[in-house]
């Protein structure tokens, strides 16, 4: 299935490439993977990533040093090296689904990619740039106007990337069973990690992002990065945001849980039904500033409902008390980035559309359409610096201070799915794979 899927994928890529090749002026592109980087005053490097343009053709991962050579015409060539290194094992040369697409060249060593590099017409160069590159007669290296279109378009997925975001949903649900059921087992944030990339079948590194797994006020924590290598003693809450990647792609997840059947599970279960109701308007023609509004006043309902505010939504909007709360965006696009590119692009050319200036963290301001993936993740969280700044400000008499003390050792809720935008319903990648798992 994957291979049809892919045939046409590329043959959208493709398209859009040549249009924007045509438009810029080029006449061949080469997009180089990227290399390991070296630490500081050491041998040892950081894990590496692939440049993200490279993943939209090459769905493998050990390609460090390898390019891929495209022309209008002709199939693309992929330079792979295979580099002759005793000391690490090299990647093998893929035979996969996707590889009768590429004229595939073997390099024994980097400095053999100049040759077939110089060889191009007019080419513009995409990639983390290297001075070693300086001789091989590239015309430009990441020109604004070509990444501008192509990132333009990274948000119209085509139905091999839908698919490969659909199993990295599925893949993550393994691993969001896996945590819970260690939460409930008394795990500690660390254990409880380890727990989720066991099932997913993951190492650290292969994540689309850096795990958040916390537990009671560290939810609080909007990108939590420690794991505390004990259980606390008491348990109250646990939040998790972790993905899994296939061919590339990520899926970006989120669930939080009570430890018991409490006010703060009920709050859960409340923010769960306003999730679903938002994921239900991501359809074709909503303008996602809309949706990220409309989420701030669904969450201020339930502040209030909850009795942790005493505004009706409105007003709690427009005067900032609902970000005390909900102080990120609504989502964003996702893809082969976890924040994918092009989210404020409303045109080829460059023209962009800003987040709202009372809602700097929104990262996607275009309007749906079919082919779009977005994230849906509204969250309510109890964050000190927030409220303390809240308390010294007008807010203050609108926020019950007695309920946010008695919310605070739970530190937040956020509930997160991906999303597909198609032409009628919306699918829900995230809640399909949990309905199968
Ligand atoms: N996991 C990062 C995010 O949800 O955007
Ligand atoms: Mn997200
Ligand atoms: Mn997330």
């Amino acid at each position: 299935m994957l291979d049809s899927l892919y045939a046409e994928h590329l043959l959208v890529q493709r398209q859009r490439l040549d249009l924007a090749l045509a438009d810029c002026g080029y006449d061949s592109l080469a997009i180089y993977a990227g290399e390991p980087h070296v630490q500081f005053l050491d041998d040892q490097p950081y894990p590496f990533k692939p440049n993200p343009h490279f993943k939209l053709w090459v769905p493998t991962a050990d390609v460090a040093g390898s390019w891929l050579l495209y022309r209008p015409s002709g199939k693309p060539q992929l330079l792979f090296l295979q580099p002759l290194d005793f000391w690490h094992k090299p990647p093998s040369t893929p035979r996969e689904f996707w590889t009768r697409h590429f004229d595939i060249t073997v390099l024994r060593a980097a400095s053999d990619a100049e040759a077939h590099v110089r060889n191009l017409p007019r080419c513009a160069f995409i990639g983390e740039w290297n001075d070693r590159f300086e001789t091989y007669d590239l015309a430009d290296r990441n020109p604004a106007n070509l990444l501008t279109q192509l990132h333009y378009w990274r948000a119209f997925k085509t139905k091999y990337e839908i698919e490969c975001m659909r199993r990295a949903c599925a893949r993550a649900v393994k691993g969001h069973r896996a945590a819970e059921a260690a939460f409930r087992d008394g795990a500690s944030e660390y254990q409880i990690h380890l727990a989720y990339l066991h099932a997913c079948e993951h190492i650290d590194e292969e994540l689309p992002y850096p795990s958040i797994v916390a537990l009671n006020e560290n939810a609080a924590i909007l990108h939590y990065q420690h794991r505390e290598r004990t259980s606390p003693r008491v348990r109250r809450s646990f939040l998790i945001d972790a993905g899994a990647d296939f061919g590339g792609y990520g899926s970006d997840i989120t669930r939080t849980y009570a430890h018991r059947n409490d006010d703060f599970a009920a709050l859960i279960e409340r923010m769960d039904e306003l999730q679903q109701q938002l994921c239900q308007e991501v359809r074709s023609g909503t303008e996602y500033v809309d949706l990220h509004l409309n989420a701030h006043r669904l969450i201020a309902d339930l502040l209030r409902e909850a009795g942790i505010i005493s505004l009706g939504a409105e007003e709690a909007v427009d005067s900032g008390i609902s970000s005390v709360f909900f102080p990120h965006g609504i989502g964003h696009l996702l893809g082969l980035q976890v924040h994918d590119v092009g989210g404020f692009s409303i045109d080829t050319n460059g023209a962009r559309r800003e987040s709202p200036p009372a809602h700097p963290y929104l990262r996607l301001t275009r309007t749906l359409a079919p082919g779009f993936v977005v994230t849906i993740e509204p969250g309510i969280y109890f964050i000190e610096s927030l409220l303390e700044k809240a308390r010294s400000s007008n807010a203050r008499k609108h926020i019950n201070w007695n309920a946010v003390e008695h919310f605070k050792p739970y530190g937040g809720i956020r509930i997160e799915d991906d999303v597909v935008c198609t032409d009628g319903e919306p699918e829900n990648l995230t809640r399909d794979a949990f309905a199968r798992t």
